[in-house]
């Protein structure tokens, strides 16, 4: 039985970090086990232009541990008046890694998202001209749709068309939930490329809400079927070079989770690279993790590998149930929190 295994330090190619107090709680437990991430734009107010992805930047590095080599990516919040020259510039100066979709209202502090997949066109096409990737929230929230098919219904209405409108441009479907969002990237692979999370290879809805409703498994996309997580977790494992890894953690103040309308967002990087070590072992696919967490995302991004290495040992530990925020009874909770996780990182 393995016991101990070193890769080369995995980078999260979708991460939500937030700002202000929950920015300096949440950075360090990222910048501990990864090279570099994409972050997400979803602030309020959203990060929509060259020069609010500089400001961010660097309030970002700012809240970095001394002496951190970590390296965060900068996305633009797409919206109906994204200026594609702007864009351009962002992405030739270095500051845009990408452009991440969010359809307005699909998930957490997207209300400034895109409610005109026309008006967004003229932006796609100059990401095409340019090399830019384009990220997506692949849902479709068209209020006829149930939550459990949104992801399938945007492939079929707006993805698959526009993989043949823009055969140059580099997609990335975040977050895979489906069967059928992992197959639809494998078909169309390299062309498009699917980040997984870590609990949507672990959990399945009846965990969600089979055994009275946990609000901290509460995410978009929602958690699906056990056939779903099958077919993510052989996508996860099989080394393919389209699927990559993307922790999707993202941190909410606990009384946000709780609420009456809680608030999806799963903050899993306490425990993120020791979740996915768990799952490629229990497929016998731990050979395979360090192409899924370490070498096919550069390869999308068209970015070098990280040279450095991590290694993990199992050897059981139990993270905290949550994490102090500053300001008066911040506390955010811990995906995996109280629980013994087998798999440690002994060093980065
Ligand atoms: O569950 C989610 N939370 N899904 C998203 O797409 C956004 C994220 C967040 O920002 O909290
Ligand atoms: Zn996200």
């Amino acid at each position: 039985m393995t016991t101990r295994i070193t890769i080369r330090k995995p980078d999260d190619w979708h991460l939500h970090v937030r700002d202000g107090a929950m920015l300096k709680a949440v950075m360090p437990f990222t910048a501990r086990q990864f090279g570099r991430a994409i972050l997400m734009p979803n602030l309020v107010p959203p990060v929509v232009t060259t020069k609010d992805a500089i400001a961010y930047r660097e309030r970002v590095m700012a809240a970095l541990p001394a002496g951190s080599t970590f390296k965060p990516l900068m996305t633009c919040y797409l919206t109906d008046e994204t200026d594609p020259d702007d864009v351009e510039h962002g992405f030739k100066e270095g500051v845009f890694t990408a452009v991440k979709l969010y359809p307005a209202h699909a998930t957490t502090y997207s209300a400034a998202g895109v409610t005109d997949h026309r008006k967004i066109m003229p932006v796609l096409e100059r990401m095409e001209k340019i090399g830019m990737p384009f990220l997506m929230h692949g849902e479709d929230v068209d209020p006829e749709v149930d939550i459990f098919d949104r992801e399938a219904m945007f492939i079929e209405r707006y993805l698959s068309k526009w993989t043949r409108q823009f055969p140059a441009l580099r997609f990335t479907l975040e977050h895979l939930s489906s069967k059928e969002g992992a197959d639809f990237v494998r078909s169309t692979a390299p062309q498009v490329g699917g980040t997984i999370t870590p609990y949507h290879l672990v959990l399945t809805r009846t965990d969600w809400l089979g055994w009275g409703l946990k609000p901290y498994m509460y995410c978009m996309p929602v958690i699906k079927t056990a056939k779903d997580r099958a077919a993510l977790r052989k996508a996860a494992t099989s080394g393919e070079a389209c699927y990559f890894l993307g922790t999707d953690s993202a941190p909410h103040p606990v009384a946000k989770k709780l609420s009456v309308n809680g608030i999806p967002g799963v903050f899993n990087a306490p425990v993120a690279i020791e979740t996915y070590a768990k799952v490629f072992e229990e497929e016998g696919a731990l050979d395979k993790l360090e192409d899924f967490a370490s070498v096919n995302g550069p390869r999308h991004y068209r970015l070098s590998v990280n040279e450095t290495t991590i290694t993990l040992e199992k050897s059981p530990w139990t993270p905290p149930q949550e994490i102090k925020v500053e300001g008066p009874d911040e506390k955010a909770l811990i995906y995996r929190g109280g629980e013994t996780i087998e798999w440690k990182v002994v060093s980065s």
